[in-house]
């Protein structure tokens, strides 16, 4: 991993910056996906912290919550998704956290439903092995804004 990140379990606690990057105007339109309220967020997120089916590892960098990593269930699906607060982005961090998350889960396959205009993010998973799979009707649960919804997949 680079210089100064840690993966650790997600807290309760860690739910308000969690909250704050998700509320972030660039990255609702880089994922396409319409943002929660804070009380919604905040129910979404209890039920994921009693949820063993998720995996959910809090992003620190130089001891800052940087953002957010999960695996979970999509129809028969397990899927990584992943979100940083923008002053993280640009520094190799989703790649890093992403790779050594890929190291302490051993699923496989692991797919990620990503918006086909996030390039960044796609850019992610590729350099972690991913392969696009092309475009999917957007699964049941996502709330999406706009586009088309590739697939990508890791064997
Ligand atoms: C997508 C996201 C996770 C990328 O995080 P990051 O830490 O900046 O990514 P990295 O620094 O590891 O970049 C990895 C690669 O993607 C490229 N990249 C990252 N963001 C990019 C962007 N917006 N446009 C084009 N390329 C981008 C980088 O240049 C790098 O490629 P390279 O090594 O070939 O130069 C981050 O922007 C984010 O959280 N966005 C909002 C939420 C989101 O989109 N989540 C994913 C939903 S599927």
């Amino acid at each position: 991993m680079i210089a100064g990140l840690v993966l650790r379990d997600v807290h309760s606690d860690d739910l308000p910056i969690l909250f704050e990057h998700q509320r972030d105007p660039v990255a609702i339109r880089m994922a396409g996906y319409r943002p929660r309220s804070l009380e919604a967020f905040r129910e979404h997120w209890e039920k994921i912290l009693r949820d063993p089916s998720v995996i959910k590892l809090a992003v620190i960098w130089n001891e800052e919550v940087a953002g957010n990593m999960v695996v979970f269930d999509v129809g028969e699906n397990r899927a990584v998704g992943y979100w940083l607060g923008n002053t993280y982005w640009g520094k190799g961090i989703a790649t890093s956290a992403l790779a050594e998350l890929l190291q302490r889960v051993l699923e496989r396959p692991l797919f990620a439903y990503v918006a086909a205009h996030n390039v960044g993010s796609q850019r992610v998973l590729e350099k972690c092995g991913f392969v696009s799979l092309g475009g999917v009707d957007t699964p049941e649960g996502f709330d999406p804004l706009v586009g088309e919804e590739l697939l990508m997949r890791l064997d």
